[in-house]
């Protein structure tokens, strides 16, 4: 590695785009350093942490509890697979399992291995518990998700991006209006449907907080269907929107859960799905795995970052800082032409941009804020995401809606 030592920013971007498949549109900035809501480039520069690696460092960069548990197990045990037991998983999916409120905890990787078992988990269900015949049946999902980026489940979005020439599409996906309880009502009235696969708040087609009611009437309607719902957490659990799970604010209790990202507090990929035993108890051994879901690093790790979560009231503390932000924002919203309005929950927020989608004014807004220290990245088009690490101070919170404040109004576009 001595070769590549002392390079810069511009010459790390530039080996990224000669070396590396072009999949992504990263913001011009080469991080080298993370602790806690702060990240630094490799000229040294600081800067405030708004995306959080789409909401998995919940817990703060490096957070010291995650990485001291990293480093003991990496020193014992990394990997096993599950052609024998090893001793962390078991006394991980208890814990989890507790924290969570379900009977059982199937352990995965990514969020989309996580979104692909709890298909997988449903159509099983659907056959041999609900009665569904051979190969008929169906998930409902809604317009405008995001579940990941595997076949089946672009199969379920209509984001031109993400599905164009990926086809053929698995089928057995109905895709319906989000927010809209007459529409799930009508496809209810099949049945061959399993499964309602839902995020509770849209978070990356922008944000999109649903009506007071919706997910409990959803629930509702589901359930007097016999079909289940899954709840994709990915980005919503884990403390971020202000409660331990977004569907917490809606009193209900998933038949799925399905967690992912901030369950390692980004240290690495750690994904589950959570059940009770009526629905779990469909998978036998070789129905379904991987060889690192499980493994005890991870299941080190995911304890240490739910640890942090509940021992530094990290849902408390996100949902009084995202009333914070939220109020500080509307006063941006009145003095701004460029915002047209903020919304979110806890911190997971975003504010739209008085532009066209096409525009590229975000994205500008965005190298703006950059050089005035503080790093965020639009979602779809003019649409800006602001999702912190939720160990933010107050003090902090402040600072950083200043710095967006100054940012919005000097822009010249
Ligand atoms: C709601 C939701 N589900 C699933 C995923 C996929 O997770 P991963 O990128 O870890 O596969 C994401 C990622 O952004 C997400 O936001």
């Amino acid at each position: 590695m001595a070769v590549l030592e002392g390079l810069t920013s511009q010459q790390i971007i530039e080996l990224e785009e000669k070396h590396g498949a072009q999949n992504y549109h990263p913001l011009p900035v080469v991080l080298s350093r993370g602790e806690g809501v702060f990240v630094w480039d490799v000229e040294g520069k600081k800067y405030y942490d708004f995306l959080s690696a789409y909401s998995a460092v919940n817990q703060g960069h490096c957070h010291p509890k995650i990485i001291g548990a990293l480093k003991n197990q990496a020193e014992n045990l990394t990997l096993t697979s599950r052609a024998f037991y090893n001793d962390m998983l078991g006394r991980y999916e208890k814990f989890a399992t507790e924290f969570f409120g379900f009977d059982k905890l199937l352990p995965m990787n990514t969020g989309a291995e996580a979104v692909e078992t709890a298909m997988k988990l449903a159509r099983k269900w659907g056959y041999e518990k609900k009665g569904i015949h051979s190969n008929q049946a169906k998930i409902i999902v809604c317009q405008n998700n995001f579940h990941g980026r595997t076949i089946s489940i672009i199969s379920a979005s209509n984001d031109p991006l993400a599905t164009e020439n990926f086809g053929p599409f698995t089928p057995g996906i109905v895709s319906i209006r989000y927010d809209d309880l007459n529409a799930l009502a009508e496809v209810l009235k099949d049945e061959n449907v399993a499964a309602f696969l839902i995020e509770p708040i849209q978070g990356e087609a922008g944000v999109y907080v649903p009506d007071e009611d919706y997910i409990k009437e959803a629930y509702e309607l589901c359930r007097a269907k016999n079909v289940l719902f899954i709840a994709d957490e990915v980005q919503t659990g884990i403390a971020r929107t202000g409660r331990l799970l977004a569907v917490d604010h809606s009193g209900i209790k998933p038949d799925i859960l399905v967690l992912g990202k901030a369950l390692s507090g980004g240290v690495l990929p750690v994904s589950a799905v959570l059940a009770n035993n009526k629905v779990m108890d469909v998978i036998r051994p070789g129905n379904h795995g991987s060889t690192f879901g499980g493994n005890p690093l991870a299941c080190a790790v995911a304890m240490a970052a739910l640890e942090v979560v509940r021992d530094e009231n990290l849902a408390e503390n996100a949902d009084k800082l995202g009333k914070l932000f939220r109020v500080e924002m509307e006063k941006l919203v009145e003095e701004s032409e460029l915002v047209r309005l903020v919304r979110g929950k806890g911190l997971l927020n975003a504010i739209v941009i008085n532009d066209s989608e096409d525009s590229s004014t975000a994205w500008q807004i965005c190298m703006a804020l950059k050089e005035n220290g503080l790093l965020a990245k639009p979602t779809h088009g003019n649409i800006i995401r602001f999702a912190p690490p939720l160990v933010m101070t107050e003090e902090e919170l402040l600072e950083c809606v200043s710095i967006i404040r100054k940012t919005i109004l000097e822009f010249k576009g």
